[in-house]
């Protein structure tokens, strides 16, 4: 058996062109999307996540507003700064590009952010509304998992799942995602005994474990569909997932690659969810 790619890079590029035409409806009416990007500090990876960011965010039609400040900033201000975004009219959307420094608590940062503008829905009121099955916004990641599986009309019902991986990011929520799609959901983990005889019996695959070759094709069921969320940078400099590629393309039916799977969909469901959140704020339903 030769695996499906699944493009993410494709997909979300099927669904930022739908979101550009919503923005410009939604200028018609007097409303520009707006998300504030709070980066701390010079790590270059979150740099470069956070240009992407905005790049993605002007090619949509979103206004986005970045504040750039050095590690000396201390929690206070930082908490200032987002009280400060949270009254904003034109902000929909918050992001607080994690990790931050030391001295700066993430919770107390997460916990601040209004749950009404959690684009990133990491706010614990966003985790219980999502776990409850009630509208909230959901964690951009495990999202961009679910609409990739869906793109294929891969049916989850039923189906049983496993996820390697359990941050509160990622492995955490794309479990629960897919148990409220009727999954049976198994998480395993760097304490799980005989993690082969979890993963050989997955119908759908999830690794997010941030070990290249973690998961081969030794390990795969024949057939199953398999989410790479991986991003590692190998000996040479480039950039690998979680999974053995040349071996799982032999045993799966579906395969996300990396670059180009997982981590373009993780941008374009926080664009989704700052639309999603500036049609809220005026009454007008999702899409
Ligand atoms: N750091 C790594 N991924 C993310 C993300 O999705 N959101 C934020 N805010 N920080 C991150």
């Amino acid at each position: 058996m030769s695996a499906e790619i699944i493009s993410g890079k494709e997909l979300a590029k099927s669904k930022r062109e739908e979101m550009k035409k919503e923005t410009a409806r939604l200028k018609e009416s007097g409303i520009v999307p707006g998300l504030a990007v709070i980066l701390v500090g010079e790590d270059p990876a979150s740099q470069s996540y956070v240009k992407a960011k905005q790049k993605a965010c002007e090619e949509t039609g979103i206004l986005s507003e970045m504040d750039h400040v050095t590690t000396s900033i201390s929690e206070e201000e930082l908490l200032t700064k987002i009280e400060n975004l949270n009254k904003a009219d034109h902000i929909h959307g918050i992001l607080v590009q994690l990790p931050l420094p030391d001295h700066i608590s993430e919770k107390k940062v997460i916990e601040t952010i209004d749950p009404e503008k959690d684009v990133d829905g990491f706010h614990p009121i966003n985790i219980g509304r999502m776990m409850t099955g009630q509208q909230a916004f959901l964690p951009c990641t495990p999202f961009g998992i679910v609409e990739m599986i869906k793109s294929k009309n891969i049916d989850i019902q039923g189906k049983h799942v496993v996820v390697v991986g359990r941050s509160n990011i990622v492995g955490k929520p794309v479990g629960q995602l897919l148990l409220n799609e009727h999954a049976t959901v198994t998480y395993c983990h760097s304490r799980t005994k005989n993690m082969q005889e979890y993963t050989r019996s997955a119908d759908i695959l999830i690794v997010a474990v941030g070990r290249e070759h973690f998961i081969a094709g030794d390990d795969i069921k024949e057939g199953a569909v398999v989410i790479d969320v991986g991003v590692n940078r190998n000996k040479e400099g480039k950039l690998t997932g979680d999974v053995d590629f040349a071996s799982a393309e032999q045993k799966a039916s579906y395969l996300t690659p990396v670059p180009g799977g997982v981590g373009p969909m993780t941008i374009t469901m926080l664009l989704h969810n700052t639309i999603l959140s500036a049609k809220w704020k005026h009454n007008l339903n999702g899409f």
